[in-house]
């Protein structure tokens, strides 16, 4: 199978790490990997915040609701897209699916934890001091991972519809 089918594939969310840090370059080449994907315009509004530092990953960690395991990740990466722009909630989106897949390629687990308009969105924001003209959009937590998770999906003959619904 081509490689890049199979990440697509066998990607799902892992939200149990094992300490075992991720090395700069890597952690460069996802980041790089988000910032090519496509905006609308190609305005790409958007800023990559990526922190390592364990008190900062347990602050973010206390600060999402439904993200706590931020904490024992090896990396976590807050998408911000400007709010004032066009389609700012794609874009990031479309930028935090290229990271999930890139990181997947490296070998690296992650799970894409809500940001967009959560009640955390603006503390987080000012947590690491990004300016107020950026949203949040996504967090993601990133580690390399011993478990195996498979997530059923729905059958592709239960989602897809030819030519008409
Ligand atoms: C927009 C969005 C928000 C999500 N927010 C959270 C979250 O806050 N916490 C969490 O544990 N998972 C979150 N997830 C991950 C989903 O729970 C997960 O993608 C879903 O269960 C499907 O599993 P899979 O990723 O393994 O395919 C989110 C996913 C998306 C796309």
């Amino acid at each position: 199978m081509n490689e890049v089918i199979r990440v697509i594939k066998e990607r799902r969310s892992v939200r149990d790490y094992i300490s075992k840090p991720i090395p700069q370059d890597v952690l460069e080449d996802i980041v790089d990997c988000g910032r090519l994907a496509p905006t609308a315009n190609n305005l790409q509004p958007w800023v990559f915040v990526v922190t390592t530092e364990m008190a900062t990953k347990e602050k973010i960690a206390g600060l999402a609701t439904y993200g706590k395991f931020i904490a024992n990740a090896a990396a976590c990466i807050a998408v911000f897209c400007e709010r004032d722009n066009r389609h700012p909630v794609e874009d990031g989106s479309a930028a935090t699916q290229n990271i999930l897949i890139a990181a997947k390629a490296h070998g690296i687990d992650t799970c894409w934890v809500a940001g967009y308009e959560r009640s955390y969105s603006e503390n987080v924001r000012r947590f690491l001091g990004v300016p107020k003209k950026y949203m949040l959009i996504s967090l993601i937590s990133l580690g390399y991972s011993d478990k195996m998770v498979n997530r059923v999906k729905k059958p592709l003959n239960d989602v897809v519809r030819w030519e008409k619904y």
